[in-house]
């Protein structure tokens, strides 16, 4: 059954004029670049330590046995994790889960699933309003951090484990908490080996935000009840689609493709505009994904980095399509859509009063928002402005798969195609260290200290009323 199709019919000098579109010639100059990008990925599959692509093939027999006995005992889950650690996760389930029933929605009859929460940050008023509603008794944690040295998540796992000690006893918090952390030897591992926690391996060479279909998601969304298998099923027809299709198939080499051709002649920042309201966390993720791994310097020094703009349709065209159409020419567009939007919610007829919106009445609304995208569509081609679309044959655990394994292996190729490593973080290492040195961390007083001198330095300009 086709999962995704791609259309970039409106990335073309025919639709976007000569100073923006790309001709045939432009996009034949990717070829040989795809080919590379593409043997490439093939090279890094079938590694001992993993990889990204390989992960639609893993076993996830443990994450399920695990998740069995779990879903058994408790009824919440609450993640404990930030940036790739929870985002994925957190994206695959506001797309399937009903937030009413916690049933998914392609299968309301299913059995009831695990209600997930997630602690992604070190905010106070969020931590305590969650621990005001949740029932410790019937509720289980999943710290997930690959490092296992995260700050936040630490934190929040301190937090969490002196509440739990406290009202349930070590026994009651051992039995609650399971650790999802990288192969090799960490704090956070350590920790879990003292404390006789569970632990998930997350294979060394996946990182962070390449690692949504690792343990990272698989054990959380088996608790929430999801058929995990069936999205790792729908992944591994887009790593086929990656590793063997021919070139004008491949939907990652094109995506890369012209998204590289933006980046080097304008319209670099990338607007992805989902008509999928469930799947607005997908837009966080992806910005995660694009910004942290193409926001980088090039080994000559030069800057790179797109800037990745999630936006929900019909809704931000009431707030970022004005910029789209008539700000500067920086953009594409990315349009998410899914052809199989149910159908059966009409909107009814029009009274009399109403007469001159006659047309709205007597309809689906799935046909309003399909009219939506394909007005915003067409209005930016007249302003000549760049976009793309992604069609989601139906939202379901194998479309979801499908759609973050192929925007993975696009991020991958685009950094190979700008000459970046796309699995590395290095900007985001030094307001950490700041962080640790404010802290108190001993390793980081240079930090502080660095701190402390430019703030003596730095004239104060600071304003009250
Ligand atoms: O993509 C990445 O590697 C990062 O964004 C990490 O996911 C994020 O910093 C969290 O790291 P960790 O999983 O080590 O806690």
């Amino acid at each position: 059954m086709t999962l995704l199709s791609y259309d970039l019919s409106n990335v073309q000098v025919e639709a976007c004029g000569r100073a923006i579109g790309g001709t045939q010639h432009d996009f034949g100059t990717f070829v040989p670049r795809m080919q590379d990008g593409i043997a490439w990925l093939q090279d890094q599959c079938g590694h001992d330590d993993g990889f990204f692509l390989d992960l639609p093939l893993q076993s996830i027999e443990k994450e399920r046995q695990l998740a069995e006995r779990i879903r058994e005992q408790f009824d919440t889950l609450v993640i404990i994790g930030i940036g790739g650690s929870s985002l994925g996760t957190r994206a695959i389930y506001n797309a399937l889960i009903n937030p009413y029933t916690y049933t998914p929605r392609n299968n309301p009859q299913s059995r009831q699933g695990m209600r997930l929460h997630f602690i992604e940050n070190v905010d106070p008023v969020e931590i305590a309003d969650l621990l005001q509603i949740l029932d410790l008794k019937r509720t289980a944690f999943n710290v997930v951090t690959k490092s296992g040295t995260t700050i936040e998540t630490i934190s929040g796992l301190l937090i969490i484990r002196d509440r739990l000690i406290r009202e349930l006893g070590q026994e009651g918090y051992r039995q609650r908490v399971v650790c999802t952390t990288d192969r090799g030897a960490n704090p956070l591992r350590h920790l879990a080996n003292e404390e006789g926690l569970q632990i998930l391996d997350i294979p060394p060479a996946v990182g962070g935000r390449y690692s949504a279909l690792s343990s990272v998601g698989t054990f959380p969304l088996l608790c929430a009840g999801m058929d995990v298998q069936a999205l790792l099923d729908g992944a591994k027809q887009a790593r086929n689609n990656v590793l063997n299709a021919s070139l004008e198939n491949n939907l990652a080499g094109l995506f890369a493709s012209i998204q590289t051709f933006f980046i080097e002649s304008g319209p670099a920042d990338v607007v992805f505009m989902s008509y999928v309201p469930q799947l607005a966390d997908l837009g966080e993720w992806f910005v995660q994904l694009w910004a942290e791994s193409l926001g980088k310097r090039k080994p000559n020094g030069d800057a790179v980095g797109p800037t990745p703009i999630p936006a929900i349709g019909a809704r931000d065209q009431h707030s970022l399509l004005q910029l789209m159409m008539d700000g500067p020419p920086i953009r594409n567009v990315v349009f998410l859509e899914d052809t199989l939007l149910p159908r059966d919610l009409v909107v009814p007829e029009v009274p009399d009063a109403l007469k001159s919106l006659e047309h709205l009445g007597n309809r689906p609304i799935a046909e309003t928002l399909y009219a939506e995208r394909k007005g915003v569509e067409a209005a930016l081609r007249e302003a000549q402005r760049p976009s793309s679309a992604f069609f989601i044959h139906g939202i379901r655990e194998e479309t979801i798969g499908a759609l973050m394994l192929i925007l993975e292996a696009a991020t991958a190729i685009t950094g190979m195609f700008l000459g970046v490593d796309p699995f590395n973080q290095p900007g985001v290492e030094l307001g950490k260290r700041y962080a640790h040195g404010i802290l108190g961390h001993p390793e980081h007083t240079g930090k502080l200290k660095k701190l402390q001198e430019d703030e003596q330095r730095i004239p104060i300009r600071h304003m009250t009323f």
